[in-house]
């Protein structure tokens, strides 16, 4: 199975992912695509030999469908079986989701359906939730939602601040988005529960 993997920033999840595709893997990756050209992800895809490419959201506006319009070209010409979004900080239409619906995964930092959108972490403090996590779910065209392929859970300890418990929950992603991806490329949709 040929995997696309799709970023924004230091795609240490791209990293994980692309690590994991290694032996009898039934996946291997076939680009990694950015909508940010100082990603600094790229560079560890490139170190990887893997192919990249890198289409700004900026020129577009606020003209989603002309940016997808762009973001499809390359991707199309990868040729994935599997899309995974991981750290892509931009939000897909449906009609971009659709063409590769039932094959397109995500990762979210919380345990869905909680906390949807942004600032997870300092939501489930401020919610004083005494777990919180990951989640990997199909992409559909709600946003950070889907069904769900997997979660992590990590505790909420007394004077975790956002960013040690974002530290903590990244860790976790790390080992989520691989194990869920290869059962994926599989065929395999019972979810996966960690730990
Ligand atoms: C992190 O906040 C992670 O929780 C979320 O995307 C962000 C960047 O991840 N999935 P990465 O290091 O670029 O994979």
């Amino acid at each position: 199975k040929r995997v696309a993997i799709l970023i924004s920033g230091g795609g240490s999840n791209m990293v994980s992912l692309v690590d994991s595709m290694t032996g009898d893997h039934p996946a291997r990756p076939c680009l990694v695509l950015s909508n940010n050209a100082d990603a600094g992800g790229l560079a560890k895809a490139a170190d990887r030999g893997i192919a990249t490419a890198v289409v700004d959201h900026r020129p577009f506006g606020g003209d989603r469908a002309a940016f997808e319009a762009e973001l499809c070209k390359p991707l199309l010409e990868a040729q994935p079986d599997i899309v995974c979004l991981a750290g892509f900080m931009r939000v897909l239409t449906g009609d971009f989701v659709s063409r590769f619906q039932g094959r397109m995964l995500n990762i979210h930092p919380s345990l869905l359906p909680k906390y949807k959108g942004l600032n997870t972490h300092a939501r489930a403090i401020a919610a004083g939730d005494a777990e919180h996590g990951c989640t990997v779910h199909e992409v559909t065209a709600a946003l950070d939602d889907g069904p769900i392929l997997g979660q992590a859970r990590v505790p909420v300890e007394p004077g975790d601040t956002p960013d040690s418990l974002a530290r903590k929950v990244l860790a976790w992603e790390h080992k989520l988005y691989p194990a869920v991806l290869e059962r994926f490329a599989r065929g395999d949709r019972a979810p996966v529960l960690l730990p």
